[in-house]
């Protein structure tokens, strides 16, 4: 069964992750040949060697050519190639990833890490005083774009739309286009109003940068934005409304990060690898070559499946289980090699801030109905998860429910269960 099951068939993602899909995968082998029934051929990798291989041998394994799967055919030319950081290779890579890089300095996720707090503090607050609500659409989403929103030259009443739009460009249907076209056209304006006008937001820098000893171009600077913001605000929510989904059913880890018996820095890293928001990352082959005895050959598309790799036992211990103090802990939720997220560091922090946050609430959350999932094979994560505010002195659990549901929409015996008030 799994040798045929189709990998862009946006149901199997209709209930989280198909893990059992790749599990019977990888143990046939790290690398798999696939056609979707809507046409798209490509390799797809569920190992972590080999995922880790094709993400850092940039020589083999081009990003020109796209970095997300297309549905019908991985070989046409790809719109954006060559001018924006995550579709780059050397040696222009370097010079726009280089031109980006100075809105991640230390002290700029630092000052970043200070108004996450205060975001996250106030968005939670309000959540509180509303005795729950829908926590990705009140919070989660809201909180990566409203605290890097300033950074990326977007005004408070913008944000709305720009999230709108950044949502559509990771749908694996044509949206994907128009969603990447509302955002560029964003730019494109605010490009206009700015010119001649340094600064030290997203525009300003791009417009400062040099590459090459030469200016961007319009189409250059267009298109990192588009890069950037795409990248700031849908990944970003998606970890975070997936780390809280991931300790309301794992109460007993939660409770030891609450009580200090476990560090926030490796929890953070667990719920990387846990909610790895980014489904694969393609590259295309510019030669035959050998992946892990497999035969790849020029032109091919080869597709990392993150999370897949993510649960790879040859890797680590108790791949299922939540472990959050997992160390080492070498996820590619963040991908490896020279296009390893460029937010890292501030991921890190809005991620830690917001557990922290949540964690030292007198009053805590819990489920108040199934979280239900987007269901795509692009970028995926929870579309809604309703909770609750439970007061301190009612936070033992009353009632079990099981949340977990198979492919076919039944309820799976031996998931995680998850107290109720
Ligand atoms: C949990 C949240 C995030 C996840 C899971 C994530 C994941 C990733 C991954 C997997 C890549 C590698 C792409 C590739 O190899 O083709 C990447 C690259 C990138 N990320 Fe993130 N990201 C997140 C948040 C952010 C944030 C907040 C920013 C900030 C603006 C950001 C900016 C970028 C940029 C600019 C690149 C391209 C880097 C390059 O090509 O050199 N990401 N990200």
């Amino acid at each position: 069964m799994p040798s045929t099951v189709d990998l862009l068939d946006s149901s199997l993602y209709a209930y989280g992750y198909p893990y059992e899909v790749w599990r019977t995968m990888r143990e046939a082998g790290p690398v798999h040949h696939r056609v979707a029934r809507t046409g798209s051929r490509f390799w797809a990798v569920v190992g972590h060697e080999a995922g880790r291989q094709v993400l850092t041998d940039w020589k083999v394994f081009t990003s020109t050519r796209g970095t997300t799967l297309r549905a019908d055919d991985n070989s046409a030319p790809y719109p954006g190639a060559g001018k924006m950081p995550v579709l780059t290779d050397p040696p222009r890579h370097t010079d726009l990833r280089r031109a980006v890089a100075r809105l991640f300095t230390p002290k700029a996720v630092r000052q970043l890490g200070a108004l996450a707090r205060e975001v996250a503090g106030s968005l939670l607050a309000e959540l509180r005083e509303r005795g729950g609500g829908d926590f990705v659409t009140e919070v989660a989403a809201r909180f990566p774009l409203l605290v890097q929103a300033e950074m990326l030259g977007i005004p408070p009443e913008d944000v709305p739309m720009v999230l709108h739009a950044t949502g559509r460009s990771v749908e694996d249907a044509d949206d994907a286009a128009a969603g990447h076209h509302e955002v560029m056209t964003y730019y494109l304006k605010a490009l206009g109003a700015r010119r001649g006008q340094a600064g030290p937001d997203l525009i300003g820098t791009l417009l400062a940068a040099r590459a090459g000893g030469l200016p961007l171009s319009d189409e250059e600077i267009v298109l990192t934005c588009d890069n950037i913001v795409v990248a700031a605000s849908q990944t970003a929510g998606h970890a975070a409304s997936g780390s809280l989904l991931a300790l309301l059913e794992h109460p007993a880890a939660w409770e030891a990060l609450r009580a200090g018996r476990v560090g926030a820095d490796t929890a953070v890293e667990e719920l990387l690898r846990w909610t790895a928001p980014a489904t694969h990352l393609m590259r295309t082959a510019v030669c035959d070559t050998d992946l892990a005895g497999t035969t790849i050959r020029a032109g091919d598309a080869v597709a990392v499946w993150i999370a897949a790799a993510n649960r790879d036992g040859a890797v680590f211990a108790r791949p299922d289980a939540l472990l959050l103090d997992r160390r080492p802990n070498p996820h590619l939720t963040l991908g490896a090699g020279m296009h390893f997220c460029l937010g890292a560091a501030l991921v890190r922090v809005l991620l830690r801030t917001l557990l922290e946050e949540l964690t030292r609430a007198d009053a805590s959350l819990a489920l108040a109905g199934p979280p239900g999932w987007q269901s795509t094979w692009v970028v995926n994560g929870l579309r809604s998860l309703p909770v609750t505010v439970v007061p301190a002195e009612k936070r033992a659990p009353r009632r079990t429910v099981v949340i977990h549901h198979g492919l076919d929409g039944a309820a799976r015996p031996g998931t995680p269960s998850v107290p109720l008030p």
